[in-house]
């Protein structure tokens, strides 16, 4: 029989067993790849498809992010001059469109791989020949329902923002309830009802699509499909929703 000593050596050993495999299997060969929405062109290194098990997601562009980037593209007056912070940034595919037209774009991720390239992202289009493409374009740590770096991140935007964004980041039932706590806590910040949460859902499961709206309501929010944004994104279904107090 080994002594308690033995163990937290072998317990010692597994850890760095996991840590070695971890960084083992993370994927990082990025590709620049163009995406266009209507007269938006834009370049981002992002993965052309998952690898991995671990909550490497943000790694990919999903469908959820080409239903809202052409809503956005689309309909561009309801970002002009506004500021904005998004949830679930991944590669930052929507909030970098949203920065041609934003005063200022919060980009936010819990991943520390995916805010990496997240941070590239935004560093390729700081590099940017046209100055105003990089417009007060930021990203932040931000874990859904964590109320430290909820805090921080409205103490560093003082003002809170006229838009939160959300791109296909519906996908896991544990998360929903911490993701529209946090919603709500940033829709808090401005009064009468003024910031609106812009959601791209895609719906790959029902239990899914009746979690979102019974969450919405038990937060006594009003959540609204905008009318003409059911589609098809590759071969699921499709909706954009507007979520307010
Ligand atoms: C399916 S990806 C979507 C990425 C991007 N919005 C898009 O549509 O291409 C979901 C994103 O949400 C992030 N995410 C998942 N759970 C989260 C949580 N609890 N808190 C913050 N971000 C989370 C992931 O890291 C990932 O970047």
């Amino acid at each position: 029989m080994g002594t308690n000593a033995d163990q937290m050596e072998r317990e010692g050993e597994d850890d760095d067993d996991i840590v070695c495999l971890e960084s083992f299997f993370i994927d990082d060969n990025y590709q620049l790849t163009t995406f266009t929405f209507g007269s938006q062109v834009l370049q981002l290194l992002c993965l052309q498809s998952a690898s991995t098990d671990f909550d490497l997601t943000g790694q990919l562009v999903w469908p959820g992010a080409m239903l809202l980037n052409d809503y956005l593209s689309k309909n561009a007056e309801i970002l002009q001059g506004c500021s904005i912070l998004e949830l679930g940034s991944g590669v930052g595919i929507t909030g970098i469109l949203c920065s041609r037209f934003c005063r200022q774009v919060v980009l936010t991720d819990h991943n520390e791989e995916v805010l990496k390239i997240l941070n590239k992202n935004i560093e390729l289009h700081a590099a940017s020949d046209n100055p105003e493409y990089c417009a007060g374009l930021a990203a932040e740590k931000l874990e859904w329902g964590n109320s430290e770096q909820i805090s921080q991140i409205l103490q560093k935007y003082s003002g809170g923002f006229d838009l939160i964004l959300g791109a296909d980041i519906c996908f896991q039932q544990s998360s929903i309830t911490a993701l529209f706590d946090t919603v709500e806590k940033l829709l808090r910040v401005r009064k009468e009802g003024k910031c609106k949460f812009i959601l791209a859902y895609v719906s790959r499961a029902k239990t899914m699509d009746s979690l979102v709206i019974s969450e919405a309501t038990k937060h006594k929010m009003q959540i609204i499909e905008l009318a003409g944004t059911r589609s098809c994104v590759g071969n699921l279904e499709g909706v954009i929703y507007e979520v307010s107090l």
